[in-house]
């Protein structure tokens, strides 16, 4: 993680950050926008004046009734296209919006950021209002709608009696006390975040199929609900405390206005026009500040701060965007080499990988072993340059990993993970995802899972419970489409297999290796495995104990050797009848 990103813990301003929001909403519709914004502003001037109107009916009533027939025609008309235009411009712009969204997080090279919980939190409130972001531009337009009606009605006040100006001064605390009490909101709502999420989270459990199973059999039912209710409380109560600690403030400004209000009235009490005015402007001033606080609180605490965290992000994952230029090579001709590789994951003190060097040469199969935690999987994401190491480098044929863009790196790696993922796509989709340029390429496909020993279902069969008419598979089976996947892209400099076979049976691994063997392409290919009788076929192999690489060489040279892989391998071998070395 670059140190700048590190840095970035403040939210952007508030004025940078709305005018970034509205260049965007500008990109969704430049036309509806305007058309937006001028309707929604100028449908607050025919409003605000029928107190004019209102004032004049003592007067001259024939004037008075012709202005408020086109005041109301003509506020009703304006307020008509304004809605239009703010919906349609709402539907157009949400696409952008999310679009938008999904692509920041998607340019943020590495994983980094799903280790560190304030950004996690962060993303997580964007992610629930980014769909809402949306409506921000009608927001603001209604707040200086709203704003506009406050304006003209206190001018009108002030060309009866400029002291009437005073009940617009005396309006002033109530938006001080509300602006106070939105930031009061939003940060006890940052503050209560961690426990939003875990209530989230376990309500996901309770409800989602994945843990189901698991959770019946163990009858750790009560335990997330409990769990869940905790965490809600927590963050109810946090919210909760700092409402309350403001709602006084609020209550005490109003009353204040309230009583100016009054004052005035008694004042014009003998004077029809004067009163006139100062009831129907005095009663909508009341009405207008109440809208303007209200308009003003909804889009700061909602509206301004999504649009604050989108800045942020955009920020963040600037910040991240790798400097690195350099293209990887054409081919590999000495190998990859690790170079007193350290590393701990982000925000812990632990060392997973230490002072690791190694070299992985060029054209040959590194197997990797070591005990569950011993970092195998973490030193496949160094190579795949999801994480940097925290000391250490890495050479791709000499050339330092960090050096070379990340992207372009990425296009010439290739695997299957650990952890992989369920693409419920069609069959043949799932695969193809593994090289996008030939998603549709059938002999591209057909090679790769032939390569994987075959996929369980035909090709074109829609995968996964979501739909209608999806299959599901088993986990194995969903492995082999993971694996067969990896095979897509061809000659990869490096391919990484993390248990690639971990659900499937020991004789389809077998084949499937031997195969693998004769045909490897010049790259290097780390496969990860904890079947020792697969990992003996490897060129090379490390044995990781502990955070650290304490042996490494072939099957041959290590059962020589005599030390903890040919303990772990006898028995194995013992295990599954294995004899001899
Ligand atoms: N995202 C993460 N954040 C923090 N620590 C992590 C993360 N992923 C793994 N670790 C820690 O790093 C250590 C090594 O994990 P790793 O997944 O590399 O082990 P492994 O050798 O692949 O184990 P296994 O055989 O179980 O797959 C573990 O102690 C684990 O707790
Ligand atoms: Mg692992």
């Amino acid at each position: 993680m670059t140190e700048d990103s590190t840095a970035l813990t403040e939210l952007p301003g508030w004025l940078p950050s709305l005018i970034r929001s509205l260049k965007l909403g500008y990109r969704a519709g430049p036309l509806l926008i305007a058309v937006a914004f001028g309707t929604t502003v100028a449908a607050a001037v025919p409003d605000a004046l029928l107190a004019l109107g209102f004032s004049m009916l003592g007067t001259n009533p024939a004037a008075a009734l012709a202005m408020l027939a086109v005041l109301g025609v003509g506020g009703w008309l304006l307020a008509t296209v304004s809605s239009r235009a703010n919906r349609r411009f709402a539907d157009r712009a949400a696409i952008v919006v999310e679009q938008h969204v999904a692509c920041i997080q998607s340019t943020i090279t590495t994983l980094e950021h799903h280790e560190r919980p304030d950004v996690m939190d962060r993303i997580s409130v964007l992610r629930d209002h980014a769909e809402a972001l949306s409506e921000l531009y009608q927001q603001l337009f209604w707040t200086l709608g709203a704003l506009a009606r406050l304006v003209i009605t206190v001018g009108l006040l002030m060309a009866a009696n400029p002291w009437f100006g005073l009940l617009g001064v005396i309006a002033v605390p109530t938006v001080l006390v509300s602006t106070w009490r939105s930031d009061a909101e939003r940060r006890a709502e940052e503050a209560g975040a961690q426990h939003d999420r875990l209530a989230k989270h376990m309500f996901e459990l309770g409800t989602t199929p994945g843990p189901a199973k698991e959770i019946r059999v163990f009858g750790v039912q009560d335990k997330i609900k409990d769990l869940r209710q905790r965490a809600w409380w927590r963050r109810h109560r946090t919210l909760s405390r700092a409402r309350w600690r403001t709602a006084w403030w609020q209550a005490g400004a109003h009353a204040l206005f309230g009583l100016a209000y009054l004052v005035a009235i008694a004042s014009v009490v003998h004077q029809p026009t004067a009163l006139l005015l100062v009831l129907a402007a005095g009663g909508r001033l009341a009405q207008y500040v109440a809208n303007t606080v209200q308009t003003t609180q909804f889009f700061r605490t909602i509206w301004l701060d999504v649009s604050r965290r989108l800045a942020w992000l955009e920020d963040y994952a600037a910040a991240q965007r790798d400097a690195a230029t350099q293209s990887p090579p054409d081919r590999l001709d000495t190998g990859i080499r690790l170079e007193n590789v350290t590393f701990r994951y982000p925000g812990t003190t632990r060392t997973v990988l230490d002072d690791v060097t190694v070299t992985l040469p060029a054209g040959t199969t590194v197997a990797v072993v070591g005990e569950n935690g011993a970092g195998k999987s973490t030193l496949v994401k160094l190579l795949c340059r999801l994480y940097s190491p925290t000391a250490g480098r890495i050479l791709v044929d000499g050339v330092d990993l960090a050096a070379i863009d990340p992207q372009q790196w990425r296009q010439r790696v290739s695997g299957s993970f650990q952890d992989f993922f369920p693409f419920e796509y069609t069959a043949a989709e799932s695969i193809g995802v593994g090289d996008l340029p030939r998603i549709d390429d059938p002999v591209a496909l057909d090679a790769a899972a032939a390569r994987a020993g075959g996929v369980p279902v035909p090709l074109p069969t829609q995968l996964g419970v979501t739909w209608e008419n999806g299959v599901d598979l088993s986990h194995g089976q969903w492995q082999r489409v993971a694996l067969a996947r990896g095979f897509m892209r061809d000659e990869p400099l490096l391919l990484v297999l993390d248990e690639p076979t971990s659900a499937l049976d020991a004789a389809t691994e077998d084949a499937l290796f031997e195969r693998y063997a004769r045909a490897k392409g010049p790259g290097v290919t780390v496969l990860v495995s904890h079947r020792l009788a697969t990992v003996r076929m490897a060129d090379l192999i490390l044995v990781l104990d502990g955070s650290r690489l304490v042996e490494c060489g072939s099957h041959a040279e290590l059962m020589a050797a005599d030390g903890r892989y040919a303990g772990l391998y006898r028995i194995q071998a013992r295990a599954y009848g294995r004899t001899g070395s």
